[in-house]
């Protein structure tokens, strides 16, 4: 059985994978914290700033493939501790590409849609980056560490939306919870995304790394859409109000220094070497509106450690 670490085991997209892979292959899941209980795979508790973290993990766990999903994430985590968001972003990703590299261990790291800077929008891969703030900065040298010390590891870059144990961890959770609760909140209508829903990210995932493909991929929907329609399509799919969310402007709500207005991506290359549409954004939505309706709100929560 092919035997996977997978980093940021407690997170977003690290649980959401561990979840969907663990009937298929054997996973060790990483986590900083005590936040998993009751799960229906195996969780280190490492910290993975310790200077020999990965060394340690790699010799004891021998894995087959590396899923690199641990991140400082939180942008403004990241402007208040730069040094933290070079050494868990960049450097950690660099060491891993090392020693993957040299024991012949498949590496799958995951970067951002943000190593752009938003002006232009409809990125290629052969577009060049042009990373804004300290995230997107350590994102972007996280991929060049990656790329530098092992050429075969798959990098892809990602924006995705779905359920966490916390409840607040994405952009859906924000609209759906708000529009559950009755209240307004805003929706921008000149910033531009191509988000996944993370459970259709991780089906693609596997795929990839059947294929055994390797390099950069903008691993995202192939329909872009603004953050006003997207919340928007999820008040309709669950039949909420969609008055509730204001039409604004990025320039009315003060945060626009910090945001990248078009971080559209072209996924024509992904969609050609896997032969297939990538999904769309209604067929996402009907899924986050399948998986609510399965219980799976309440599944994923239900892992969180009190
Ligand atoms: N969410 C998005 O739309 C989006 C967009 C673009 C790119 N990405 C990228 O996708 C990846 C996954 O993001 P996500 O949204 O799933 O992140 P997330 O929910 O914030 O989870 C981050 C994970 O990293 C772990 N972690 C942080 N510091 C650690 C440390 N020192 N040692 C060990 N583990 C540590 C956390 O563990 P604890 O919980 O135990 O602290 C957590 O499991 C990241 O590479 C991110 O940059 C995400």
């Amino acid at each position: 059985m092919t035997r996977c670490l997978v980093t940021g085991a407690s997170g977003l997209l690290g649980l959401n994978l561990c979840l969907q892979f663990s009937p298929e292959f054997e996973i060790i899941g990483v986590s900083n914290t005590n936040s998993l209980t009751n799960i229906p795979f195996q969780v280190v508790k490492k910290d993975l700033k310790e200077p020999a973290a990965i060394k340690n993990l790699i010799d004891q766990y021998k894995p087959d493939i590396i899923f690199h999903c641990a991140a400082i994430a939180n942008i403004d985590q990241c402007e208040l501790n730069p040094d933290l968001a070079f050494r868990i972003n960049a450097e950690l990703p660099g060491e891993m590409a090392y020693l993957s590299k040299r024991q012949g261990i498949k590496l799958v790291h995951i970067s951002t849609d943000a190593v752009f800077d938003g002006q232009k929008g409809n990125y290629s891969e052969e577009d060049q980056p042009n990373p804004l703030g300290v995230y997107a900065k350590s994102k972007l040298d996280g991929e060049n560490y990656v790329f530098a010390n092992n050429p075969e590891a798959l990098i892809a870059r990602v924006n995705f939306y779905g359920y966490s144990i916390t409840g607040k961890r994405s952009l859906s959770e924000f609209f759906l919870n708000n529009l559950l609760q009755n209240n307004s909140m805003l929706g921008f209508t000149d910033v531009f995304f191509c988000p996944l829903i993370v459970n259709d990210l991780v089906d693609l995932l596997h795929e990839m790394i059947h294929a055994d493909l390797c390099g950069i991929y903008h691993t995202l929907s192939c329909e872009p859409l603004s953050k006003y329609k997207f919340g928007c399509m999820i008040a309709e799919r669950f039949s909420l109000n969609s008055d509730l969310i204001k039409p604004v402007s990025v320039y009315e709500s003060g945060l626009v220094a910090t945001r990248s207005l078009n971080l559209t991506l072209q996924t024509q290359k992904l969609s050609s070497t896997l032969d297939k549409k990538l999904p769309d954004q209604l067929s996402g939505i009907n899924r986050l509106f399948a998986l609510y309706q399965e219980g799976y709100v309440e599944k994923i929560k239900n892992f969180q450690a009190n």
